[in-house]
């Protein structure tokens, strides 16, 4: 057994001790959602510090658990705090808690963020299904010896977004009245934003919208058969598109204006799968 599967063992056990809840579903949630967890018909908690070996975030306000429970009677786990590369995890880190939770049970991963809009159609506030990726400006976190116990050494990412989730996330987002844009995520380490010429170019490779996560999170889920849905929240324009400069308070503020309809949204699209 390698090291790293080892290490993903022994944090999975140090779960175990404390709870048998079987997750169908794993919730990350970004930006505006950090409080989700606690609207839901909560079962069982796991601090992140309970788990030996599990990367704890430096984030100020983040609250660092596992949440059990269910949402419409659907199981599922959901991460309150996320670890994101700019910290200065080791890739392999990044990833442990999504691998976690698909050990743990979870067949089905629900993903969300907040990302800045390329796409010259979207404005602040807007909501975006991504229906794929660019991710090679990030470390592969799939690098390294391959956890054959996982996945495959060279998984297939031709549909990482499944295309029965999305027609869910369409459908549902339509019942709410919300607006719902598509497009192509891409991400980048940070934690500087962008410079305008690198959101021209990046506009230019394909890409709707950028952020700091996510990526990585799909890719080590996609290589263990999870069948994943990613909505971000287009929380502002990126660099050289609105005269503003930017700042991680806007992020925030526009986040938190829209948390109420996210949240609506994940419940409801939680519900349908
Ligand atoms: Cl403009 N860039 C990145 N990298 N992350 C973001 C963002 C921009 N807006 C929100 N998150």
């Amino acid at each position: 057994m390698s090291e790293a599967y080892e290490k993903l063992q022994n944090c999975l056990k140090c779960i175990r001790e404390k709870t048998d809840f079987r997750p169908e579903m794993a919730l990350i949630l970004g930006s505006g959602l950090g409080d989700y967890a606690e609207s839901i018909d909560i079962r069982a908690e796991v601090s992140y510090h309970d788990i030996e070996g599990f990367p704890v975030s430096t984030v100020p306000g983040h609250k660092g658990r596992f949440v059990f429970g269910y949402v419409k009677q659907v199981p599922v786990i959901v991460m309150q705090g996320r670890v994101h590369y700019y910290e200065g995890y080791a890739m392999e880190d990044v990833v442990l808690p999504t691998r976690l939770m698909g050990m743990l049970g979870a067949k089905k991963l629900l993903v969300t963020n907040a990302a800045g809009g390329i796409n010259f159609d979207f404005a602040p506030g807007d909501f975006m299904l991504i229906t794929d990726h660019i991710s090679t400006m990030v470390p592969n976190p799939l690098l390294g010896a391959n956890l054959g116990e996982l996945g495959p050494r060279f998984p297939d990412m031709s549909e990482v977004y499944s295309r029965r989730m999305g027609t869910i996330v369409k459908a549902e987002a339509e019942k709410l009245g919300i607006s719902l844009k598509e497009g192509v995520y891409l991400q980048l380490t940070g934690p500087s934003y962008e410079t305008p010429a690198e959101i021209r170019m990046f506009r230019n490779l394909g890409a709707d919208a950028v952020g700091m996560s996510t990526v990585c999170e799909t890719i080590a889920a996609r290589h263990m058969g999870m069948e994943i849905c990613g909505i971000s929240c287009i929380t502002n324009l990126a660099a050289g598109m609105s005269v503003k400069a930017l700042n991680h308070a806007e992020v925030q503020e526009t986040a938190d204006r829209v948390a109420k309809q996210f949240k609506e949204l994940v419940t409801a699209v939680v519900g349908q799968i």
